[in-house]
């Protein structure tokens, strides 16, 4: 089993320029996407991820043929082997369901694992199952799978009873083969279903209202191939200015979009964190000796997102006062304070509030890691906790973050990766 092995100092200061890779969660409703013609896509800016290699597997069962070279991705389903994405697969990761819209749409036909709960939550789709079936799909829960089957999609107005990203994402991509228009409301806002609508658009599908609660698809008959350039991974770059703001002398973080990171700067800026727009591409982050508690709750975007919760609890954790931190979308993602408690942090978790009181110095300490934003945010507290911190289960971190240590390290972080002990 892989360990992170973190050696931190208080007076950490890391200095330099840090590239943000593409966004994970672009990329894989992306490849996705690839399901709804025969012609190539061709998607640039792709980070070379687990998830990408868990997307890429599953493709290739179903009959994609793919090439990947540094971050270019080349993929084609000129005829498909397979309508099923295995439990294997969905339980490794959940995203594998966003196949779901696209098999249904150009095959008529699909079968997806459920994919149960994981670590952050019970995590369920009946928001996706609820719009196919009024796309016109029939659908059969068996076995533990979906099963659904469907002449052509006939489009229809649908409306979410609650934000899904995900949801959105296979609705949308299954609407742009259907007949006639398909109205969407109450869509999830983020950034990441907004770039999907740009591949989408240029492989031919018709869309009105990217990036809005309400989006009319036109169905098409057809779609075409496209080449298009993955979005900046918001994420990585809002776990970059955390770092920043816990150890940073003029960090610059580069190929990031400060627009999709509104609501998380804002929050940082209360706090006390100085953070520079450089340009409409570069953020500048300097730790400042005195910062002040802040409350947030999650949300869906524009909202402060659920995957920067646990780091901006680090942050909080050295803040002066108490910040209580809400969480809305996912029933069980606190399982990174226990680990904080390890590292001295003084938080108490009650339902869905999580009470930080601050400024409490970290220690070094063995913990583990659950999931894959409770990893980066045990990383950013070992950037800063006195003597050494080890992580276990550290392939969590690897499912979503594009060489996150090679980059700290190369900022002036002191971090290795053990295979064996
Ligand atoms: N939900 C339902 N029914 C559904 C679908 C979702 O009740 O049919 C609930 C979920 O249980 C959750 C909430 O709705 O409570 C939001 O889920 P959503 O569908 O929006 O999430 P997702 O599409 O499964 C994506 C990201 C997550 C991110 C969430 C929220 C991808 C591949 N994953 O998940 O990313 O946390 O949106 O922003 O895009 C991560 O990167 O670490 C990660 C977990």
């Amino acid at each position: 089993m892989e360990k992170i092995k973190i050696h931190g100092d208080q007076s950490l200061c890391l200095k330099g320029t840090v590239k943000v890779s593409g966004a994970k969660n672009a990329v894989l409703p992306a490849i996705a996407a690839s399901l709804l013609t025969k012609e190539k896509v061709h998607l640039k800016n792709v980070p070379q991820v687990k998830d990408v290699f868990t997307i890429l597997t599953l493709m290739k069962d179903l009959g994609a043929a793919y090439d990947i070279e540094n971050n270019s991705l080349c993929v084609q389903v000129e005829k498909i082997n397979s309508y099923e994405a295995s439990y294997q697969l969905v339980r490794a990761m959940r995203a594998s369901i966003l196949v779901l819209g696209p098999l249904l749409a150009r095959y008529g036909k699909a079968v997806v694992a459920l994919p149960g709960g994981c670590a952050i939550g019970s995590r369920p789709t009946d928001l996706h199952i609820h719009g196919f079936e009024k796309l016109g799909a029939s659908i059969d829960l068996e076995h533990g799978y979906i099963k659904a089957e469907s002449n052509r999609l006939q489009g229809t107005k649908i409306e979410f009873e609650r934000k899904t990203v995900g949801g959105t994402e296979n609705l949308l991509m299954a609407s742009c083969l259907a007949r006639g228009e398909t109205i969407l409301k109450n869509c999830a806002r983020e950034p990441e279903i907004a770039d999907l609508c740009e591949l989408l658009i240029k492989m031919g599908a018709k869309i009105d209202g990217v990036g809005e609660e309400t989006m009319r698809i036109k169905g098409t008959d057809e779609m075409g191939g496209a080449s298009h350039h993955i979005i900046p991974d918001r994420i990585e770059a809002g776990t970059f200015l955390i770092a920043g703001a816990l150890a940073g002398d003029s960090l610059v973080i580069s190929h990031v979009r400060p627009d999709h990171l509104r609501t998380v700067i804002e929050k940082m800026r209360y706090s006390g964190v100085s953070i520079k727009e450089i340009n409409s591409h570069s953020l500048e982050v300097s730790k400042q000796e005195y910062l002040k508690a802040q409350d947030i709750t999650t949300s869906p975007y524009p909202g402060f997102p659920t995957d920067m919760q646990a780091q901006f609890t680090v942050l909080m954790t050295q803040a002066e006062g108490t910040s209580i931190i809400t969480e809305t979308i996912f029933d069980r993602r606190f399982s990174h304070i226990n680990e904080l408690l390890r590292l001295g942090a003084n938080i108490e978790v009650s339902g869905d509030k999580a009470v930080v009181k601050g400024k409490t110095p970290l220690s070094g300490a063995e913990t583990t890691a659950t999931d894959l934003r409770a990893s980066a945010s045990l990383i950013l507290a070992g950037l800063i906790a006195s003597g050494e911190t080890t992580i276990t289960e550290a392939h969590h971190l690897d499912r979503g973050y594009e060489n996150l240590e090679r980059k700290l390290n190369s900022l002036g972080a002191d971090i290795k990766r053990i295979k064996k002990e």
